[in-house]
């Protein structure tokens, strides 16, 4: 399923997300994807958010089609909003569940995608543990199905930093003179990740990965952030401050990884240290939190924290995907 050079793997999945109209087929990674078309996405996502208590946006856009949600990780708030999302919009919705799914009996994934194909499954999204799965299935399905990666590995998960940039941009408007911080465990987040790749490409101003030094990222993944290993250094002045869980399931041997008391003195976000920050510095995190391990509880709850915002935006966000890649197969 691997090549030898990553990056080759990128260019190649990058370039098998859109037809040949240049419309977004499948959504596999942001890497490659061009300002303009992450823009109409964003733009798409804020028409479909509607007010507090008032209903949620609905259309009729993929009537008779059918999504399939495949998590073979645990997933909260990216399956809810997928589900609720593909509902929206008027699709059938197929939740598999994946423990009593016959992958279990050794069935191979591609066995899995095959059998829900030929039950007119037409877009299907896919969280998986292991590297380039979303890529291998996209090169596999029929030429009218759509693959959506819902989080892959450590590797990437394009909707949440779809999310992340909107509830971003609707805080602070243009990227150019943003500073933006994300601290925690980026080596092992897909979500430091796909924001990463979302915010250079969006012309971010600088943009600071901040961990201890054995859960920093490679440089050359990382390509325009500033890497930095101290928390005061990388957060001062920031306008958004992003806080990530440590991955303990990607985590092989945690020898090493410094134990709760020790990460939340020197890299939870917390009230104390979001006093470097600006004081209209936003609080984000993609959940799961550990509260008291990368942020504090009251600042999680607090006035600068956007976090439920950033759940509310994930179905907006899936919604414009979805409409995208359906308007794609209905143009074929
Ligand atoms: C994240 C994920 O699964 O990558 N959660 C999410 O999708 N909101 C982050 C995490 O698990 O820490």
């Amino acid at each position: 399923m691997n090549a030898a050079d990553p990056n080759e793997i990128l260019d190649d999945e990058a370039a098998l997300q859109l037809d040949a109209n240049g419309n977004l087929r499948h959504l596999l990674t942001l890497k490659g994807l061009d300002r303009a078309l992450l823009t109409d996405i964003l733009d798409d996502a804020e028409g479909y958010l509607t007010a507090p208590g008032d209903l949620p946006a609905r259309s009729q856009s993929l009537a008779g089609r059918t999504v399939g949600n495949l998590f073979f990780e645990p997933s909260t708030r990216t399956r809810a909003s997928f589900d609720l999302a593909g509902k929206r919009l008027g699709a059938d919705v197929l939740n598999l569940d994946v423990n009593t799914s016959s992958r279990k009996k050794g069935e191979s994934i591609l066995d899995t995608i095959y059998t829900l194909q030929a039950m007119h499954v037409d877009i299907m999204v896919v969280r998986d543990a292991s590297d380039g799965v979303p890529a291998y299935i996209a090169r596999h399905v029929q030429p009218h199905v759509s693959i959506l990666n819902a989080g892959e590995s450590d590797v990437s998960h394009p909707t949440q930093g779809l999310l992340d940039v909107l509830t971003i941009r609707q805080h602070k408007g243009a990227f150019e003179n943003l500073t933006i911080a994300i601290v925690g465990d980026i080596r092992h987040s897909r979500v430091a990740m796909s924001a990463t790749h979302a915010l250079t490409t969006l012309g971010v101003g600088d943009l600071r990965l901040i961990s201890p030094p054995v859960l920093a990222p490679d440089a050359d993944k990382v390509p325009g952030a500033h890497i930095v290993d101290n928390l005061a250094e990388g957060i001062a002045d920031a306008d958004v401050v992003m806080a990530l869980r440590i991955q303990r399931e990607r985590i092989g041997n945690l020898d090493g990884i410094p134990g709760i008391d020790e990460y939340f003195a020197n890299y939870g976000v917390s009230h104390d240290s979001m006093k470097l920050a600006r004081p209209d510095a936003i609080v984000m995190h993609p959940g799961p939190m550990n509260r008291g391990i990368e942020i504090e509880g009251s600042l999680a709850d607090g006035s600068q924290s956007v976090i439920t915002q950033q759940v509310t935006n994930g179905v907006a966000v899936r919604m414009a995907v979805l409409d995208r890649v359906g308007k794609t197969m209905a143009a074929r």
